[in-house]
């Protein structure tokens, strides 16, 4: 039986996440320091998610800080935060236009105290949009996510009582409801910026049926057209979910 979503919305991945790579080779051709690979890289974002909201996606998941990414010089590090506190609340009232919220994943209480302020007050002024949402995975690693999901989940069927049977009952949707997330889409396309061709602790857990795609174009360099090569590619691939082709062609019906 063929599925009664239409093809166009087949064809839109609704959530696309991103491994924004390359911003201090980028910098390094220029001559520049890497912080601003970074300051250029973080145009992107804005203009990215605007781009997705005209192509008809409903979630761009950035990876901008990883858990991982703490080991990196300290005056780097720093740098980052500070970009991002200084930017993300000047972005309030353009997303505001453009209908995109703001949401995070990741423990957001390892960072600065004016990073966190920065994104909570960009979270609330946003919080109302409905049109794209932008996910900035902050201090964020898959590995970790679910741990936590399984540390959460323990303390829950501790708590209850949980019986060896019921432990054998667990699904994989009663397992995902303890992940530390909420409204969190399954990653349909995984982009990979700056030529590498690894996930990175990405979006373990939500991209277990994403479409990857790897572009050598640096994230500061990513235009529209980078991002619309990316869809076009994610448009002809087809995705069984386990299936046969026949399956999902609609040639077989069981
Ligand atoms: C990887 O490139 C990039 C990062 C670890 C940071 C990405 C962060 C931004 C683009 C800024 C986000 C800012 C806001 C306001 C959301 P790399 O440094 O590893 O590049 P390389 O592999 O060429 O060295």
């Amino acid at each position: 039986m063929r599925s009664s979503v239409s093809e166009a919305s087949v064809r839109t991945p609704q959530h696309v996440a991103i491994i924004m790579d390359g911003n201090g080779r980028w910098a390094k051709q220029q001559g520049k320091v890497r912080m601003e690979g970074h300051r250029q890289g973080s145009s992107r974002v804005r203009d990215v998610v605007e781009w997705a909201l005209d192509a008809g996606v409903k979630q761009v998941s950035l990876y901008a800080f990883s858990t991982e990414n703490w080991k990196r010089p300290k005056l780097e590090v720093t740098a980052l935060m500070t970009l991002l506190a200084t930017l993300l609340p000047l972005e309030i009232s353009r997303m505001n236009e453009k209908g995109a919220r703001l949401l995070t994943l990741g423990d957001l209480s390892k960072l600065p105290w004016l990073a966190r302020k920065a994104i909570q007050k960009t979270k609330h002024g946003t919080a109302q949009n409905k049109k794209i949402d932008l996910i900035l995975c902050l201090n964020y690693g898959g590995q970790q996510e679910i741990v936590d999901g399984v540390q959460d989940f323990c303390r829950a069927w501790h708590a209850q009582g949980c019986s060896e049977d019921q432990l054998n009952m667990l699904s994989v949707d009663q397992f995902a409801s303890y992940l530390p997330r909420k409204d969190v889409l399954p990653v349909d396309l995984l982009i990979r910026t700056g030529g590498e061709r690894r996930i990175s602790n990405f979006h373990l857990w939500d991209a277990a049926y994403a479409e990857l795609y790897f572009t050598d174009c640096l994230w500061p360099d990513f235009s529209r057209e980078d991002l619309q090569l990316a869809l076009d590619d994610f448009a002809g691939r087809e995705r069984r979910f386990g299936q046969t082709s026949e399956q999902v062609q609609g040639m077989e019906s069981e």
